[in-house]
Parts: structure tokens; sequence; C-alpha cells
């Protein structure tokens, strides 16, 4: 997800710096390792982008103004190529004809990379970026809207782009699919941005644009054109009431719901990245890479929090479906203990920041004794990533809030296709099962949204525990660490104190907590284990226990006295990415009914660098 701004000025010129690094300031939350311009004047265009903060390009731009008719700005957030000068957008064609931004994903850059090649472009960026604006450069002869329109055609993923041509002062081209792109109608200036905080401080009237549609800006107005036919299209302007800080959180009070509401697409995103359909094989060619010259016998996962907590759900999805065995640690333990290590075994460190300093250390300790590393990471460039010998990226876009939601979720995804990698490639599993697997995980996504839409169903359960100040998670097998991340996500952000325990665990001790009022949440997915989860319910339930059940059998608990969430039905092995959500939701609530600062809750940081 990154930040992009163009602006034409229909009446003369301005200093289009003051105009764009205000604008690239209001959506930095949306990519924030490298920033860039191009302004338009009668000199030419000139471009000035830097990896690093926004505010590294405002200090080598210095304070003298940048006047021009047109221009670009850019904040990124790298899916492709790591975080540097060269990197940074806006990207010119190699003839330095055409220069624009993107933000999402070009999926299919590499095969128009290699055609571009053969015609003879060069490049001197890794990314996808580059290619895009080189295509629709092969297609320009002078028509702007027309070149754009017909490389849009061509592009499959997620891309918004806004685009200007060297030889055009006055025109600007955007076109959106699948990430946002909205026109700001100005008095003197017609604006296209990511996202309307951009430009709000000049215009509140707004055009969306819709997924394969594309804008032109011109001193004669904006015109709307269907990018597949390029039939002109009838758009109408809203006026948007939102102030600053609510546009940058999507309407949302905060990032945290934002997030937690992005999941069905990020985790569609990173499905579709590596597995097309169910009767595709999955994709991933960094393991190709790997295990070309490895023969790995044992997986050593290694995390912090939310990240420890997928590793734990990956030791059960990598054991149970590729049948390799495997070894969870803290990182902040394994960097203590040295467990025995041989080139048989691959070190899996899952991180969204990549920055989590006792998880550096723990790669560190590892590669040392001889570890191949693969790396689970959401920022690409970042410390881990340059640890690694290969990196999976999650794909989740800038997760702001302390408390990780959709990096969680992604980083499961991405453990549930490894899995299947791993089983498909070295025949772990009968190909029907893999093929009903396949289908069943491409089908979360929206099973996802069904559980989002129950939200107020589970901001009720938060109220009816609003007084608690202690809670057990419960569950059992691949549920258990589930257990442990519900119960972190309610202690991080409403400071209500949690546990949570394997379910087998409780007549060891922990049950003599249980006294009347004193609350437990149940996981209890459909399984060979869920009678046992019924059982637990029963020894707490006899002591006057509360209880709230997460399940997808509903009916096993109707005759008794708990609340009762119910998630769509899914093979167990999948249960964790949707029992997440409503745990996620419920410590929201949880927290917002005790009036914490959920995005920012005390004594944390979203990446913590420090031992
Ligand atoms: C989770 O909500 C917390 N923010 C925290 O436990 C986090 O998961 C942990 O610090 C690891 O961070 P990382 O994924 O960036 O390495």
């Amino acid at each position: 997800m990154c930040g992009i701004l163009g602006a034409v000025i229909h009446d003369g010129d301005n200093d289009l710096k003051s105009i764009l690094l205000p604008g690239l300031r209001a959506v930095e939350y949306r990519g924030y390792d490298s920033a860039g311009i191009a302004v338009m004047n009668g000199d030419g265009i000139s471009v000035s982008k830097k990896a690093g903060k926004l505010s590294i390009l405002e200090d080598s731009l210095g304070e003298s103004p940048i006047t021009g008719s047109v221009g670009l700005g850019h904040t990124r957030w790298a899916t492709h190529g790591a975080p540097s000068d060269e990197n940074a957008h806006p990207h010119w064609d190699y003839q330095h004809r055409i220069i624009l931004v993107h933000n999402g994903i070009i999926e299919n850059y590499s095969e128009i990379k290699d055609e571009l090649l053969s015609k003879g472009v060069t490049f001197k960026s890794e990314t996808d970026t580059e290619v895009a604006v080189n295509l629709i450069a092969t297609y320009y002869d002078g028509d702007l809207p027309t070149a754009v329109r017909l490389a849009g055609k061509r592009f499959r993923g997620s891309f918004s782009m806004c685009v200007m041509a060297a030889d055009q002062p006055r025109l600007m081209v955007g076109i959106r699919n699948e990430v946002p792109l909205l026109v700001g109608h100005g008095d003197n200036a017609t604006y296209l941005a990511s996202d309307i905080t951009a430009f709000l401080a000049y215009t509140r009237d707004v055009t969306y644009l819709e997924d394969g549609e594309m804008a032109v800006l011109t001193d004669n107005g904006t015109h709307y054109y269907d990018l597949a036919t390029g039939h002109e299209i009838e758009k109408h302007v809203e006026r948007v009431e939102w102030n600053i800080e609510q546009a940058q959180k999507g309407g949302y009070d905060t990032f945290m719901m934002k997030e937690i509401h992005e999941q069905p697409n990020v985790v569609r995103h990173l499905l579709e990245r590596h597995l097309p359909s169910a009767n595709e094989p999955v994709q991933m060619p960094q393991l190709d890479e790997l295990t070309k010259e490895n023969d790995f016998r044992l997986v050593s996962l290694l995390g912090c929090g939310t990240a420890f907590h997928a590793c734990k759900v990956g030791k059960y999805v990598l054991e149970g479906l590729a049948k390799i065995p495997c070894r969870v640690m803290y990182a902040h333990e394994a960097l203590y203990h040295q467990a025995p290590l041989s080139s048989a075994t691959v070190t899996v460190a899952v991180s969204q920041s990549g920055e989590t300093a006792d998880t550096l250390g723990a790669v560190k300790v590892q590669k040392a004794a001889g570890s191949k590393i693969i790396s689970i990471c959401n920022v690409v460039g970042s410390s881990l990533t340059r640890l690694s010998d290969q990196t999976l990226y999650t794909l989740a876009g800038p997760e702001i809030s302390v408390a990780s939601t959709k990096a969680f979720t992604c980083q499961l995804t991405m453990i549930y296709l490894v899995a299947l990698w791993i089983a498909e490639k070295f025949g772990k599993e009968d190909p029907a099962e893999l093929r009903r697997l396949k289908e069943e995980l491409l089908a979360v996504p929206d099973k996802m949204s069904a559980i989002l839409q129950s939200e107020k169903q589970i901001e009720h359960l938060a109220r009816v525990y609003r007084q608690v100040r202690h809670f057990y998670y419960l569950g059992r097998g691949i549920s258990y660490p589930v257990a442990m991340e519900g119960a972190l996500k309610l202690k991080e952000i409403s400071y209500v104190h949690a546990e949570g325990y394997a379910g087998g665990e409780m007549k060891h001790g922990a049950i003599a907590m249980i006294e009347p009022g004193f609350p437990s949440c149940i996981l209890a997915p459909k399984s060979p284990l869920l009678e046992k989860m019924v059982a637990n319910m029963e020894e707490i339930l006899s002591r006057n226990g509360e209880v709230m059940v997460i399940t997808n059998a509903p009916d096993r608990f109707s005759k008794y006295d708990v609340h009762v969430f119910p998630f769509p039905d899914c093979p167990q092995v999948f249960s964790p990415l949707l029992m997440s959500l409503p745990l996620q939701i419920f410590a929201f609530y949880s927290a917002k009914l005790r009036g914490r600062d959920i995005d920012q809750p005390r004594n944390l940081a979203k990446s913590v660098v420090v031992e």
C-alpha cells in the first residue's frame, strides 16, 4: 500500500512542492520507506526521490519552491525491490518520455519485463513500476490516455497510477484497479490521489474511480473512460465530510479496526499470488530455489509475540500437512540456547516488522550455526530479510496499530501455502485431498468477510464481560496457539489479565483460578478434540465459571448456559484463520469499553528493536 498524489494546476503555475509534500505527509501512513516528487515546468520535469522517511526528501529539497504546472508525488511501501533511491517513485521510462507513480502490485511484471528487454528497453530499478512505465511508453505516440489504456489492459494485479508525459505540461492520466484512486476537484487545480487526505486541504469534492476506470485531467475538465473499451463514462462528484484523521483510517475510528477489516482482501491477495486456483500447484519460487540444493529434515520456527503464535500454529500445520518435523521457540529463548542444528535444519523466522531485535539475534545465531534462513515478513528490505536466504512476503500492507491483526492472518496464510507446497512437491498428501484443501483455503477470505458482518454480536460479548479483570482462553491442538493469541490481544490493548492455555492443562493447576464469574473463552472448532473442549467447559460451569465459546459447531453448545459465537464451517486445520477474527474484535471492544488507547497501548511499541 503506497501513498500517491498528482496535481494539475489550471491557471498558470504554482509552487507544486508546497502542494505535493504536505499531501504526501498526509498519506505517509500508507507507506514510509521512501518518497519522491516530480514537477513539470518550462524547463522540463525535475525529479527528486530518496530512500527513507518523507522528512529526508523534504530536507534534501530545502526551502526553495519548485514551481510548475503539473506534478506527482509518492510515499512507498515496498513490495518489489528494497527501499532505495533508485527504487523510489516516481519512475521514468528509459527514454524519459513518460513518468508515473504507482500503488499496488503488478503480478505479471516479469513476463512484461522480458518482452521489453527483448525490445532493448533498459531498467534502473528492481520494481514492477518501472516495467509499467516502460510498457506505457511503448504505446506512446503523443496520445497519453490511449497509451495508458493500452498498457493498463495488459496489467494483471492491483494498480492505481498517476501518469504524465514530458511533452504534455497540462495533462495527467490516472487508472485504477483494486486499489483506490480518486479525483479531487479544486478551484484552480485537479488532483489524483490514493486517498482524500492528500488533497483535503484544497477540496472536499471528489470522484471515486472504480476498478478498470481511467481519469484524464485537462484544463478543459476531467474526463473518465472505461479501461477495457475506451468508451467515455459519466462519473459524479461527491462531497466528503471526513476530517484528515478519519480519512487516514478509511472512516474507521482506529487503525486496528481498519486493519481487522482489511484481512479478507489482504489474505485474498496473498492467496492469489501463490495459488491462482485449486486446479494449479502452489507457486513458491523462493522455495524451489532453496530446496534445489538442500534436503531439509527439520524446520526450526522462531518469532516473538503474535509472530511466535503464528510459529506455533505453523508447527501443527507443517507437521500435519507436510509431515515435516518442526521445532518452535521464542526467538529470545533461542538466542541463548543453541539447539542442535544441522544442514538439514531450515530456520523459519516470522516477523511483521523484520526489525524485532530478539528475532534478528536468534536468526544470526542459527545462521552462524549453518542453518539456512527463510523469513516470513511484511516489510520489504527490513533487516530480517537481509539476513535471510529467502523471504516470503506477507504483503499485508503497513500495519500501523500496535496490536498485530492482518499481519498474523497473513503469516498463517503463508504458512498454509508453504505446507501445501511441500505436501504437493514431495507427495505427502493425496492429490484429491490437496485439491480439496486448496479449495477450502481459497474460500477463507469470503468466510472472514462473513464473520466481520457479525461485529455487533462480538461487541455485545465484550459488553457482557466489560467488568472482568481476568480471562482464560482455552484451546487444544491447533487451537492452543490461537488461544494464546486471543489472550495476548486482550492483554495488550484492554490491560485485562488473560492467559492462553492448552485445554488439557487446566486440571494440572490452572482450574484453581475458576470461581463464580471467572470468565473463560473456549475455542471449539469441529474436530476430534471437540468433546474434550466440551469437557473443559463443563468443568468450568460446574464451578460457576463464565464461558464464551467460539465454535463452528454451535448446536453442540445449545443446551448450556454459555455465550456462543458461531463461525463459518471450514476444515479444522484452517480454523485459526477464522477464529482469530472474533478474538481480535472481542479484544478491540473490550479495550474500547475501558477507554483504552487502542492503536497505541501503554508500554508497547509496534516494533521492539531492543532485546
Ligand atoms: C502483537 O500484537 C504485538 N504487537 C507483538 O507481540 C508483536 O507481535 C511482536 O513484538 C513481534 O513483532 P514482529 O512480528 O514485528 O517481529
